[in-house]
């Protein structure tokens, strides 16, 4: 035999020397659950070891986020029901949930890259990502809505935001909208290809934010297409979007690789809610072992291409990479 590859796999000193992927603490972002309040850290049923903070004890949770390494922040609401109309009102606030979290953010550690969500569910009386009219999501309204939420969040001192509605033209008015505001260092993560998941329950009792009536298939993409997303990123890129973002991530790896081949953006991968979720009962049940599912989950969105992993994972992942010198 003159050929035998498991010569790269003899030792662990050499399998680490011809390793082709690693993950490194600056790729992952975490994604944070605010909720009105005082003194509440409380559980996701669905997404075990995960909670919603009122902002006094985000105020701890940044602080080990920032000690652990961790360099973004992504951050979602919850949203009280009284507050909730179908034009998302309360969105624009300027001392509204969102932005007032923000500001704790930045007064912790201002040097946490902070990025928000833009979309409407949260505030929708209907738990949908845009104004409805006729029982139908109506677009370009609701831009006009999105775009003046992005503004506020940037306001309040957020570095970035990223829109997961997936309405047509709502990077361009975005950037637009900035650009008119005099925001030129203002980021947009796109979610480019976004898909119609089923994998964003946990995520929705998380929010609150389950749809009032249907689904989201009509703005959110078919989980059977690649051209498509290929197609929103193109337009994301062109609009002025400065990352792109797919979502799910592990079901869409081939989406991934599409986009960083195709575009000279940064991609990132959203492990969402329920990949969460999948890890989790298994782990608890005893089927599976979590940190190694953990970590091989991200080198799998690594190798994909992904360069930026949002992942509730995060802080594990960051003491995985201590503990075991990945
Ligand atoms: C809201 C939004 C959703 C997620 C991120 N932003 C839910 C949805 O589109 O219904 C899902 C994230 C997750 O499941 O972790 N537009």
């Amino acid at each position: 035999m003159i050929v035998r590859p498991r010569i790269l796999r003899a030792s662990g000193a050499v399998r680490e020397l011809v390793q082709e992927t690693r993950i490194h603490v600056s790729d992952f972002m975490v994604p944070l659950f605010i909720v009105e309040g005082t003194g509440i850290k409380e559980p996701i049923a669905s997404m075990p070891g995960y909670y919603r903070y009122s902002l006094d004890l985000l105020v701890d949770e940044i602080r080990e986020i920032s000690d652990l390494g961790l360099k973004s922040v992504l951050l979602f609401v919850k949203v009280e029901d009284a507050l909730k109309d179908n034009a998302g009102t309360e969105a624009l606030n300027p001392n509204g949930l969102m932005q007032r979290a923000i500001r704790t953010v930045k007064d912790v550690n201002p040097e946490l890259l902070v990025l928000t969500d833009v979309a409407l569910d949260p505030y929708s009386s209907y738990g949908h990502d845009g104004i409805v009219e006729n029982g139908q999501i109506i677009n370009d309204p609701t831009v006009e809505v999105l775009a003046q939420m992005a503004v506020s969040h940037i306001k309040a001192g957020a570095d970035w935001v990223a829109p997961s509605d997936m309405m047509d033209g709502r990077i361009g008015a975005i950037r637009l909208a900035f650009e008119e505001a005099g925001y030129t260092n203002a980021g947009i993560m796109a979610y480019s290809a976004k898909y119609a998941s089923c994998f964003y329950g946990p995520f929705r009792d998380a929010l609150d934010s389950a749809p009032g009536f249907g689904d989201k298939k009509t703005y959110q993409m078919n989980p059977a297409n690649i051209r498509e997303g290929l197609k929103e990123a193109i337009l994301d890129m062109e609009e002025g979007a400065d990352m792109l973002m797919v979502k799910p991530a592990i079901s869409y790896l081939d989406v991934i690789k599409t986009l960083k081949e195709e575009l000279l953006l940064p991609v990132s991968a959203y492990h969402v809610s329920g990949e969460y979720a999948m890890i989790k009962a298994a782990a608890e049940r005893g089927w599976l072992n979590e940190e190694q599912a953990v970590i091989e989950s991200m080198l799998g969105l690594k190798r994909a291409g992904a360069d930026i992993i949002a992942t509730y994972f995060a802080k594990d992942v960051a003491r995985l990479i201590e503990k075991y010198k990945l």
